[in-house]
């Protein structure tokens, strides 16, 4: 892995957005490190999704400037969508299709060589292997989103947008997608991760950035957060995981995934 560069692998500078009347996003700014986690947490309707797409060149911002792997997100979007994949909140799986099938496709589509042997690797790499065969419509929720993490990650990008990545999963599918991510940032790769739920920004994120109103209203890494909270409720973000753990307990953690150091 490269130190060389000291150039943030994104940067947001005074990003603003409105739709009509409703000014969503009014001066975001932030940087992310190469090879990090950082985790841009938000309620429903913050304006996460919005700045994912203007980050990924979807739609233009109204003012500011934005960068991702060096590149203006404004004057060079073809270099920026080479430079990452986006994971939207909605898999883009093809449930008639095996996942195996699934990867072949993207890869073909990337127009790599040997798109086989590629959709293997990422089987294999994504634990899917012996469910590779299978119609993805018969997979869970944690592999489907699985599935649909290794189709976006093919071509290998530097940065990975992840839009939400467990909204809508159950705890043990969380954990399982967790321990992708985690397995991202230590390969090198850069990731944005938005989320709702801040035992998952805990659990995932070397830096987190808060997204209220249309500004980040903190940013700093989870020991710095802390500081700032009352402690009545650093004790209930504390319990949550406990919550969860106990409920694995119960339920039993079929994943033989390694629990959560906390
Ligand atoms: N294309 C659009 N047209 C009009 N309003 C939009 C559009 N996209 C998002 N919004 C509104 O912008 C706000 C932020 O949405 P979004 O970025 O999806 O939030 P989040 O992802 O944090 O839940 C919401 O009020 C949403 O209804
Ligand atoms: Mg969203």
């Amino acid at each position: 892995m490269s130190t060389a560069t000291l150039e943030p692998a994104i940067r947001v500078q005074g990003i603003t957005k409105s739709f009509k009347d409703l000014e969503v996003l009014r001066g975001v700014d932030f940087e992310v490190a190469p090879g990090t986690i950082f985790a841009l947490l938000g309620s429903n309707g913050a304006g996460k999704t919005t700045l994912v797409r203007i980050l990924a060149t979807l739609i233009a911002a109204d003012g500011g400037a934005a960068s991702v792997h060096g590149f203006d997100v404004a004057s060079a979007p073809a270099d920026v969508r080479r430079s990452l994949s986006l994971t939207g909140q909605f898999a883009a799986v093809d449930e008639v299709l095996t996942g195996r099938e699934n990867l072949i496709l993207v890869a073909k589509l990337r127009h790599l060589r040997d798109a086989g042997a590629v959709a293997d690797r990422m089987l294999e790499r994504f634990s899917l292997t012996e469910a590779g065969d299978r119609k993805a419509g018969t997979y869970s929720g944690g592999m489907r989103r699985r599935l649909d993490i290794a189709m976006s990650l093919i071509g290998e990008p530097p940065i990975v947008f992840l839009d939400e990545p467990t909204t809508g999963l159950d705890p043990q599918a969380r954990i399982e997608v967790w321990e992708t991510i985690t397995g991202l940032a230590r390969s090198g790769t850069t990731v944005l991760l938005t989320t709702q739920y801040l035992d998952e920004a805990e659990q995932l994120a070397d830096r987190i950035a808060i997204l209220h109103q249309g500004t980040i209203i903190q940013n700093g890494t989870l020991a710095e957060l802390k500081k700032l909270l009352p402690s009545a409720t650093v004790e209930y973000v504390e319990k949550q995981p406990t919550l969860e753990e106990v409920f694995l307990a119960l339920v039993g953690d079929e994943t033989g995934t390694s629990r959560k150091e906390l």
